[in-house]
């Protein structure tokens, strides 16, 4: 193990700087307690890129992966970050539970909890359902995404990604656009990325909105060029036609036309400007693919290196020693 996380793991003698129990959502975090996560998930990206990935920091702990809804990236990296840290990681989907047997998502739960897990990585296409659930367990709940309302772990390997490329989260402008109504990572970004000093815009139709879009404290557009102009990010977000109930967008043609990510549009922003997406990616919806291979501007792989870092860090942040967990702040 590096001594930089020797000096900081739950073995060490360094207080903790993240008191909390669950992670639940972006809300309520403070630029400190994310700063200390970043930093932490920055020395995990090195671990990642040894030949020997392993340590032994989650040793004889147990996390539960339950996954209410499809997952690629956020099932595998929270796996592979557990098991990389010395943990027993359960996966349990939908399909194999006993949810289809009626078995209700509180019994489900008090079942894993009497189990003694040590942290349930819970996805759920409710809003709010994640947050239930923590009511019911003694262990850590780890938010990977409720419905439309948060996904704290998209955020922060987000701000990682870019913080690692930027060096700086404060004064940067951010373009979020596409489908903001139905998007947690949107919900969770603007929170973080206002949290950190950055600025945000939030580009996309009228339909794919959210009606008091302008409250969550983001300069709102309706037009591509305009809210791409001179921005250092521009993230996409996928058509989440599985939350649509009806139609909201004319075809995805005309979508593509207006809201998709082509070089015409993108010279707008910064001619550095860096292009993210937090996928799974509509290629020829949302984003031209030429310009999410693009290797000189498109950070959309590199988010998913950093997404089990952050999760690495995560997991060691909220199984470590409560004594430390209750330290002062900033110490
Ligand atoms: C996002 C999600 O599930 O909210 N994906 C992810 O976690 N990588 C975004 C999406 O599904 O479009």
């Amino acid at each position: 193990m590096s001594p930089a996380l020797t000096a900081i793991s739950n073995t060490g003698t360094a207080p903790l700087r993240f008191p909390h129990r669950n992670l639940l959502g972006i809300e309520g975090l403070s630029a400190d307690e994310i700063t200390f996560l970043l930093d932490l998930a920055d020395s995990y990206v090195q671990q990642n890129r040894e030949a020997d990935k392993k340590s032994t920091i989650l040793r004889g702990r147990t996390i539960i992966n339950l996954f209410f809804e499809n997952s690629t990236r956020t099932r595998t990296s929270f796996e592979l970050a557990g098991k990389r840290l010395g943990g027993d990681v359960i996966n349990m989907s939908v399909s194999t539970s006993s949810i289809k047997k009626g078995e209700t998502l509180i019994d489900t739960a008090m079942t894993l909890n009497a189990m003694h897990p040590d942290v349930l990585v819970v996805r759920h296409p409710d809003s709010g359902a994640v947050a239930l659930l923590s009511q019911k367990v003694n262990c850590a709940v780890i938010n990977g995404g409720d419905g439309s309302h948060e996904h704290p772990t998209q955020a922060l390997l987000d701000a990682l990604t870019i913080r690692r490329r930027r060096g700086k989260l404060q004064g940067l402008l951010v373009a979020i656009c596409g489908d903001i109504l139905h998007s947690r990572v949107a919900r969770s970004n603007i929170q973080l990325l206002q949290i950190m000093g950055a600025r945000v815009r939030l580009i996309a139709p009228a339909t794919l909105l959210p009606a008091a879009a302008e409250r969550l404290g983001a300069e709102v557009f309706l037009d591509m060029r305009k809210g791409l102009k001179d921005c250092d990010i521009v993230m996409m977000l996928r058509l989440q036609t599985e939350r649509m109930q009806g139609s909201f967008v004319p075809s995805i043609r005309e979508y593509f036309h207006f809201f998709g990510l082509d070089y015409d549009k993108l010279s707008a922003a910064k001619p550095d400007a860096l292009i993210m997406h937090p996928g799974p990616m509509n290629r020829g919806v949302e984003i031209d693919s030429e310009v999410a291979d693009d290797i000189d501007r498109s950070v959309i792989r590199e988010q998913v290196e950093m997404g089990v870092a952050v999760r690495m860090a995560v997991l060691d942040a909220l199984t470590r020693d409560p004594a430390q967990r209750n330290a002062p702040h900033g110490k």
